[in-house]
Parts: C-alpha cells; sequence; structure tokens
C-alpha cells in the first residue's frame, strides 16, 4: 500500500500565523503538525509516501523530511497550484498511485491511541476498495458525516450539513483501492469550487463498497482546525509525554519500533539533534534498547512497552 499526505491548502482559518507557512509545519507542541500523520501512516506499515502541497511550501516539506532514507521509508513531493479539493490528490497522485492500494490522510488530522498501528494495518490486509474511519463528535456539522443503519452500512455521507442526521464524523484517513484515480477523475467541481472527497466517497457508498470502521473512545483524534483546537492539541501531547515520559508521533521512535530502522542509525539520528530534548529520547531510547538486549530481554517485553 502507498500513502499520500496531503498537506497544502490556503490556511485562511488561522491567519495570520499561516499567512507565510503552511499550517503542516506549525508546531503541536514539540513537533511540526506533519510529523502526526506521516506518523499514522509509518505505523500502518506503509513506507511510499507522496507528500503534496503548494508551490510555496513544497521545498520547505523537503528540507524538513528529506528523501526519508534515515527513516527507512521513501518520500516524494508533489505540489498542488491550487485547492482544488482533496479528492484532486488522487489525480496528482496516480503515477505514484500506480496499480497499488493507497491510503490518504489530511495533514492536518492526528489522531493518537493504543492499537492504531495494529487496526490499520488489519485494515489494509483487508484491501477493501474503500475504507473510512469514523469518529463520534459533539459538533459533527465541521465535518463530513456518515448516515449509518442499525447493521453498520453506510448510506450516505454529507459534507458539513447543517442539520447532521449522525454524530458519527469521518475523519481525515481513508484507504482505497488502486480504482480511486479513474473514479476522481469523474469527479466535477462543488460549488465552492472543490473535488471533494465526500462526493467521491459517495461513489462507493452508491455500489455499497464503502466500509466505516469506527474508532472507539480509547482512541484521540484531534482536530486542528482553529486556534483553540491547535493549542488544546499541543497541550494532550505535552500532557502525554510528559505523564507517560513517551513520545507521541516520534518519527524515528516509530522507524525504529518498525523495524524500518536499527539502533545504530537509531542512536546516529539521536546524535543528530543533540542539546534538544527529542535528540536526548531518541539516545535514551537506543540505550534502553540496547540494555535490553543485553539482558536478553524477550520480544514480548519489547511490544509490551511499546504497545
Ligand atoms: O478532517 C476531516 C474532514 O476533512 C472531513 O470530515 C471532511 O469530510 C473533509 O472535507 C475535510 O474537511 P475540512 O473542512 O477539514 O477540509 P479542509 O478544506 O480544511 O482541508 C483539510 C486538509 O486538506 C487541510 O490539511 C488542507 C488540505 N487540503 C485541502 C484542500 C481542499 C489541501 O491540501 N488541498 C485542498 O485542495
Amino acid at each position: 500500500m502507498r500513502g499520500i499526505i496531503l498537506a497544502g491548502g490556503s490556511g485562511t482559518r488561522l491567519h495570520p500565523i499561516t499567512k507565510a507557512v503552511s499550517k503542516h509545519l506549525l508546531p503541536v507542541f514539540d513537533k511540526p503538525m506533519v510529523y502526526y500523520p506521516l506518523s499514522v501512516l509509518m505505523l500502518a506499515g506503509v513506507r511510499d509516501i507522496l507528500l503534496i502541497s503548494t508551490p510555496n511550501d513544497l521545498s520547505l516539506f523537503e528540507r524538513l523530511l528529506g528523501t526519508g532514507e534515515e527513516l527507512g521509508i521513501r518520500i516524494s513531493y508533489a505540489e498542488q497550484p491550487s485547492p482544488r479539493g482533496i479528492a484532486d490528490a488522487f489525480i496528482i497522485g496516480a503515477d505514484f498511485i500506480g496499480s497499488d492500494a493507497v491510503a490518504l490522510i489530511l495533514g492536518d488530522n492526528i489522531f493518537y491511541g493504543q492499537g492504531l498501528g495494529a487496526i490499520l494495518q488489519a485494515e489494509a490486509a483487508v484491501k477493501s476498495p474503500c475504507t473510512l474511519f469514523g469518529y463520534r463528535v459533539q459538533d459533527p456539522g465541521r465535518y463530513g458525516v456518515a448516515t449509518v443503519t442499525k447493521s453498520g452500512v453506510v448510506t450516505k455521507i454529507e459534507e458539513k450539513p447543517a442539520r447532521p442526521k449522525s454524530n458519527m464524523a469521518i475523519t481525515g484517513l481513508y484507504l482505497y483501492g488502486p480504482d480511486v484515480v479513474s473514479k476522481a477523475r469523474t469527479l466535477t467541481p462543488s460549488s465552492r469550487g472543490e473535488l471533494e472527497i465526500t462526493d467521491l466517497n459517495n461513489l462507493y457508498v452508491a455500489r455499497g463498497e464503502a466500509k466505516l470502521v469506527e474508532f472507539g473512545r480509547g482512541m484521540a483524534w484531534l482536530d486542528t482546525g482553529t486556534h483553540e483546537s491547535l493549542i488544546e492539541a499541543s497541550n494532550f501531547v505535552r500532557i502525554l509525554q510528559h505523564r507517560q515520559g513517551v513520545f507521541i508521533a516520534c518519527l524515528e521512535e516509530v522507524a525504529f519500533r518498525m523495524g524500518y530502522i536499527d539502533r545504530a542509525q537509531l542512536a546516529a539520528l539521536g546524535r543528530g539533534l543533540l542539546k534538544s530534548v527529542y535528540g536526548d529520547y531518541l539516545l535514551s531510547l537506543a540505550e534502553i534498547s540496547a540494555k535490553e538486549s543485553r539482558a536478553n530481554t524477550s520480544p514480548d517485553k519489547i511490544e509490551a512497552v511499546w504497545g
């Protein structure tokens, strides 16, 4: 499976802080926002990733993330010249997707919870034509909202409805088969001039091919669309990291835990970030792992520490 991070758009809702820089490069506590969706794709086992952003911002993402080689993944980059809609990602990414399945994650979506990687890996393995992830919220009218029958079948999705028919929001994480490209090409722009992800998803809904996986209360799906929600997301990350002593969306750690890089590579990345708390954290992970392997810790124990 390939992965796309969509990190363009105009960011007008967060002006003036997004006038000069992409929203997705703003800090969410101690790391740039884009780290969070990237870590989700990595946890899902996706190692071929296309990052799409504006012509202005793309070089900044490249400076931040490079080719991905240091993380044992491959990151390529593509421009979206103007915010033509979320479904445009599949037209821009057509060659990148080729005949593979693809996961799309919006660059401003933050997910966190135990077992997230396992859920995503399992869903990716099923290879459904379209898998959507739902999350119950208090303010569904700000999102795509699913109407779901008692037996769990999605009958319709409405984009930001004035009168939502349920509280089941569709999150910004989507899995599709390779036919998503041809389906996206059939879309026409909505009244706001965008190729709507909701219109695309409704094509699958109409054929009975859209699967909805609900993230339960053990999963956090955080919003970063307003100034308040942005600082709340930062506080969420700060509180959990401080309490537990483990970092959320630390790309180097995810790469190490997923087996994309080894302990020596992790330590080298930590040394490269010396004098930062983040670098210290990477070095301590490498040290703990070295101690554990010297003590011949069983794989179960390592999994428990991570999981
Ligand atoms: O966050 C989940 C929601 O995301 C879904 O529930 C909605 O169905 C979906 O339409 C979307 O709603 P938003 O109002 O959050 O979409 P927004 O226009 O803010 O864009 C979401 C992200 O995608 C943001 O990081 C910017 C990026 N984007 C958006 C558009 C329209 C692009 O990179 N290019 C675009 O053309």
